[in-house]
């Protein structure tokens, strides 16, 4: 019936991930496995991923994710159509490493080999989790991407804006380094936010009175880092009380851009979409979320926000564009390694 079993590896960025997911486009995908090795506790000393440590930590653990996938879904090489990697964009000596044990993988097994764009990936989840029929709307939003897809079909990718400077998720990285928060810094700042008064720093939503679907992060970042010497200045230090309000102030900048520019990219879609789909690991963002369902709400649109595994970097999602491709017969490029490659 057109069913497909496919292990998908993914080393882009700091997760080494596996997984495999049998299914067919048009219905739910089923995630028999889904593998994820983090690297928080290599990079959180620097308060952000480097790209040497990521890459050597891809290829000492990439053969273990691809064995613990399929260990996890019960199944051998044997049982597998094909196996999906991530050729990009992203680190580039994480994606060579994946590649490398993916392709290897793939020759020794007799499998073929589908090379998947990571963005690809993030784009086409709404439809393994709730089978979202094209055309739909999606914001991408995580620590290196910041974009609103018209989904329009397989392949097919309308981008309707994005950041011009930073992703989200980097801005909520920054600005926990900047109060001496853990790393990744979106959960801590969350954290904090919910004990925080938003109203007491106006900080500023840049480009939000500009017309399209482009977003700005750096000068709000900046606006905090600023507010943060201030108070340096004046006190000698931050309480408590600073950090909560610094946070929750920040957070309802960064939601309010982001739910206000969708807004916008539904009335520019031009065909009406099927849904309202999010993606990423700002996805996680409780207001954030708050923000998206009021605008699906006002659009009379159906709000598809995937589990946080699947939202984050995941082999599962590049296992899935695999089997969309395969199905599509759109499985042919060579998988070669880049750094850059937009979707459209
Ligand atoms: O998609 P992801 O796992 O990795 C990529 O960047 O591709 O996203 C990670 C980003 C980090 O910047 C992290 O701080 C942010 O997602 N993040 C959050 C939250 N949870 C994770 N940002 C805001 N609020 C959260 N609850
Ligand atoms: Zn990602």
């Amino acid at each position: 019936d057109g069913t497909l079993t496919v292990l998908g590896l993914e080393t882009s960025c700091d997760e080494t991930a596996a997984a495999v997911v049998r299914g067919r486009p048009g219905a739910r995908g089923a995630v028999l496995s889904n593998w994820v090795h983090g690297q928080a506790e290599l990079h959180g000393a620097f308060g952000g991923v480097v790209p040497e440590i990521a890459a050597r930590a891809h290829a000492e653990r990439a053969d273990t994710a691809i064995a613990r996938a399929l260990a996890g879904a019960g199944l051998g090489a044997a049982d597998l159509d094909a196996v999906a990697v991530t050729a990009g964009p992203g680190l580039i000596g994480g994606v060579i490493s994946g590649v490398m044990a993916a392709e290897g993988f793939s020759r020794g097994a007799g499998l073929p080999l589908v090379a998947v764009n990571h963005l690809e990936g993030h784009a086409l989840t709404p439809r393994l989790t709730d089978a979202v029929a094209f055309p739909y709307l999606l914001l991408l939003v995580s620590g290196g991407h910041c974009q609103l897809l018209a989904v329009q079909g397989l392949g097919r990718y309308r981008r309707l804006g994005g950041t011009i400077d930073d992703a989200p998720g980097e801005a909520f990285d920054k600005v926990a380094k900047l109060l001496g928060l853990g790393f990744p810094g979106g959960p801590e700042v969350e954290r904090w936010a919910a004990k925080g008064d938003p109203a007491r720093f106006a900080f500023p939503r840049p480009l939000l009175d500009r017309p399209g679907c482009d977003m700005s992060f750096s000068g709000l970042k900046t606006a905090v880092a600023r507010a943060v010497m201030r108070l340096a200045e004046a006190q000698g230090g931050l309480w408590r009380r600073d950090i909560a309000d610094l946070c929750a102030g920040f957070q309802a900048a960064a939601a309010e851009i982001l739910a206000a520019k969708t807004a916008r990219a539904v009335a520019a879609m031009g065909a009406r979409p099927s849904a309202l789909a999010v993606a990423g690991g700002v996805a996680a963002n409780s207001e954030l979320r708050a923000g998206l369902e009021r605008v699906a709400a006002e659009a009379g649109l159906a709000l598809v926000a995937p589990p946080l595994k699947l939202c984050t970097d995941n082999g599962a999602m590049i296992a899935w564009a695999g089997i969309e491709r395969l199905a599509a017969g759109l499985a042919d490029a060579p998988a070669r390694p880049r750094p850059r490659w937009p979707l459209d």
